[in-house]
């Protein structure tokens, strides 16, 4: 905040303060004065009459004119102590930034406290270990749902995470690995390099690989386009790369779908499946206990 606000905010708000002090007790029981009136049942009235109704010259209850003074105190302490105008820090230098990073830290110790009960344990050990899936299941609900599915069982283009298929393995370095640091598929385009032709040819061939009904002709002519352009990444048989993350085409289970025109698509437009980084929100702790989650589910 410019200090011109801060001059505009303090002066305002002392102004306020002061004004309403003086306004309480230049108010707070009015003088006896010339223009007094009569006194009525005892008590002595200002000479107002409107209607007959006199007005009577009532001090404020005790209680209440108390009440207003401490407020007044209150009010002054505490912009003392907190930053109440402007750019002024307050004597406890109080700001909304530092106590959120110390909940913030709390909250990671005790996050920490909690999952330091896995550590070194084994993720078969964890599977068996009921603290353990519940809170895979939670952290799951809670990061990875939105993508996967609250079953895990993901849809078109976010994997199945259950099928026992995986893109980039099993292990458990494997998965923290996914989790943590993220994944990027790269399926290239092939518009530009083969022709719809050998398109759809080497189409037919990646169904035949999972023992589907094809037209055998055009996928006899795909074979040799495979080979020369698929193999390096799926492998001769179509059985996949975990290291680059292409999928195995040999067990009929498809990411992308597995209809004739699902296939020539991801050949023709390429693929290129994101999934983010996790190590901002997680701890490796908490992707173990993730990934024996994932693990337990799957078969
Ligand atoms: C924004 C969407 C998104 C979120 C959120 C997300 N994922 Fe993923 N995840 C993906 C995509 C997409 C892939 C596939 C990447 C590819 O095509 O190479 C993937 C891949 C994976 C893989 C590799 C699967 C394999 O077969 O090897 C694992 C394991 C995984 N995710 C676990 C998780 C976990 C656990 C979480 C929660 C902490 C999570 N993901 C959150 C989108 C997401
Ligand atoms: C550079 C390596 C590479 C080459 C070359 C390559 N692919 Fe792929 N392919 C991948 C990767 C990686 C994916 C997964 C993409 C993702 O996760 O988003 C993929 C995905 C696919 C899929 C989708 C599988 C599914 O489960 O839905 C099909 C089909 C496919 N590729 C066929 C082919 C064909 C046919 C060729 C040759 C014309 C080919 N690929 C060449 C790496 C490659």
């Amino acid at each position: 905040m410019s200090t011109g606000w801060t001059i505009f905010i303090s002066v305002l708000v002392i102004g306020n303060l002061i004004g309403v002090m003086w306004l309480l007790l230049a108010t707070s029981s009015k003088k006896k004065t010339e223009s007094s009136g009569p006194t009525i049942d005892g008590i002595e009235s200002t000479g107002h009459v409107w209607d007959g109704i006199s007005e009577l010259n009532h001090p404020l209850p005790k209680w209440w004119f108390n009440m207003f003074i401490l407020t007044t105190i209150f009010a002054a302490v505490y912009m003392y102590l907190y930053p109440a105008l402007g750019n002024v820090e307050g004597s406890l230098k109080w700001t909304q930034l530092n106590q959120l990073e110390e909940q913030m830290e709390a909250n990671r110790m005790d996050r920490a406290a909690y999952f330091s009960q896995f550590e070194g344990m084994e993720l078969t050990a964890m599977q068996g270990n009921e603290n353990a899936m519940t809170t895979g299941s939670r952290l799951f609900a809670n990061y990875c749902s939105a993508c996967h599915g609250s079953d895990a069982k993901g849809s078109k283009g976010f994997p199945n995470l259950t099928d026992g298929d995986w893109l980039y393995g099993n292990s458990e370095a494997m998965i923290t690995h996914s989790i943590l640091n993220g994944r990027q598929g790269v399926m290239p385009a092939y518009e530009q390099i083969l022709t719809t032709t050998q398109i759809k040819e080497v189409s037919q061939y990646v169904l035949s690989l999972s023992g589907q009904q094809t037209n055998d002709a055009l996928a006899e002519s795909g074979k040799a386009t495979f080979d020369m352009q698929c193999a390096a990444c799926h492998g001769m048989g179509g059985e996949g790369n975990q290291m680059l993350g292409a999928p195995t085409l040999a067990d009929n289970i498809w990411l992308y779908g597995g209809l004739v025109r699902d296939i020539e698509a991801t050949v023709t437009l390429g693929r290129s499946g994101k999934m983010p980084a996790q190590s901002k929100l997680l701890s490796p702790e908490e992707a173990r206990v993730l990934a024996a989650y994932l693990l337990s589910k799957a078969n």
